[in-house]
């Protein structure tokens, strides 16, 4: 394994990470190329506290902590998304195995890879030879949903790579099984703007072979009455993981962001169809980022937006997937199918790209 990525050239350094042998032999991590010089990176949490009302990229929620909180959020009752992806995974895991037959599994922003174990069983109780890619920009994440992966499927290789999703997407090697399904699931869409969304989808598209596959678990509009406690669960897990991403930057840029002075605050924007997860500054305060050599003054009340987080219509992006702007390879992706749970509250569509 680790010979044969060494031998891909993709610019990344290639380490196999110690283990028994029989797993270690099954396990490569690498890092991917930013594309940014390391005195640039950070530049989008400058431009985004410059803005008005300020943002912060929700990528900064992963580090190590922040993964593991969001696990926790995948546990507390309020939070439907994750278990009811999960069911809809679990019934139709066997069909998508069928439409795709041997193929190779890339997910992007995998964290503990939980639900990949539904596909995985999937194409393993069909005898087909299981590979996994993982994609997540919080490398303890990506190692120990691993190496907890390799224990429990003896014949599956894993090889991870960690950084962004458009790092990823922009650097992906070639499938070594005669198809590839790219998973983007958990309503990580949701994250992005329309006009980053129908970007993302273009690079999917551009990653992708005709023939391949791509598979898009999405959280569908519903009352906010059964979404906007998803995103305020009582016991506070939520409002831990999104101060987290100031800890983080304190962290990684020696900001001083004292916690204590930050307030969660989640709702939901009717017009704009999304939860918006907010840090509201609980006093007038400045704030610094040492390594960035910015400081910004943030005014009781004010509130940074952390996160938006879409509630999508299926059949608009359906049309929307299907519709996108024309290319020069003039693939396209067709939506094979679009699986909901009993109350229709999530959505998982199955797409293949057709030239
Ligand atoms: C992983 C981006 C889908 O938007 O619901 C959970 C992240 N934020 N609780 C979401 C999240 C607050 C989650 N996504």
């Amino acid at each position: 394994m680790a010979e044969r990525s060494r031998s891909r050239g993709h610019n990344s350094a290639s380490t196999t990470v110690a283990a028994d042998p029989p797993l270690a032999s099954r396990l490569t991590l690498r890092a991917l190329q930013t594309g940014q010089a390391s005195e640039t990176d950070g530049a989008d949490v400058i431009a985004g506290l410059q803005q008005t009302p300020k943002v912060l990229p929700s990528k900064y929620f992963y580090d190590d902590r922040g993964s593991q909180l969001f696990d926790q959020i995948c546990h507390v009752p309020e939070y439907y998304l994750t278990r009811t992806e999960a069911h809809i995974l679990k019934t139709y895991a066997p069909a998508i195995a069928e439409i795709t037959g041997p193929c190779e599994l890339v997910e992007l922003g995998s964290g503990s890879a939980t639900k990949t174990r539904f596909l995985l069983d999937a194409y393993g109780d069909r005898n087909q030879p299981l590979y996994y890619r993982p994609i997540d920009v919080s490398g303890g994440a990506l190692k120990q949903s691993a190496l907890a992966l390799l224990q429990d499927y003896p014949t599956l290789s894993i090889d991870g790579l960690m950084g962004t999703y458009e790092a990823a997407l922009a650097q992906l090697p070639p499938a070594t099984l005669p198809s590839r399904m790219l998973c983007f699931l958990g309503s990580t869409l949701g994250n992005l703007s329309p006009t980053q969304c129908n970007r993302l989808f273009a690079q999917v598209r551009e990653a992708l072979q005709p023939g391949e596959f791509f598979l898009l678990g999405v959280d569908l509009q519903k009352s906010p009455q059964q979404i906007e406690p998803a995103y305020n669960d009582r016991e506070g897990v939520t409002a831990a993981f999104n101060l987290n991403l100031l800890r983080h930057l304190n962290w990684r840029f020696q900001a001083d962001f004292d916690l204590d002075q930050f307030r969660h605050h989640a709702f939901y924007n009717h017009r704009a169809h999304q939860i918006e997860m907010h840090l509201q500054s609980q006093c007038d305060q400045v704030v610094s980022l040492a390594i960035l050599e910015f400081s910004c003054l943030l005014r009781r009340g004010e509130t940074i937006r952390t996160e938006i987080s879409r509630k999508f219509d299926l059949a608009a992006l359906r049309s929307q997937l299907e519709h996108l702007p024309w290319n020069p390879d003039t693939k396209v992706f067709r939506v094979l199918e679009a699986w909901v749970d009993q109350r229709s509250w999530f959505g998982l569509l199955l797409c293949q790209i057709q030239s």
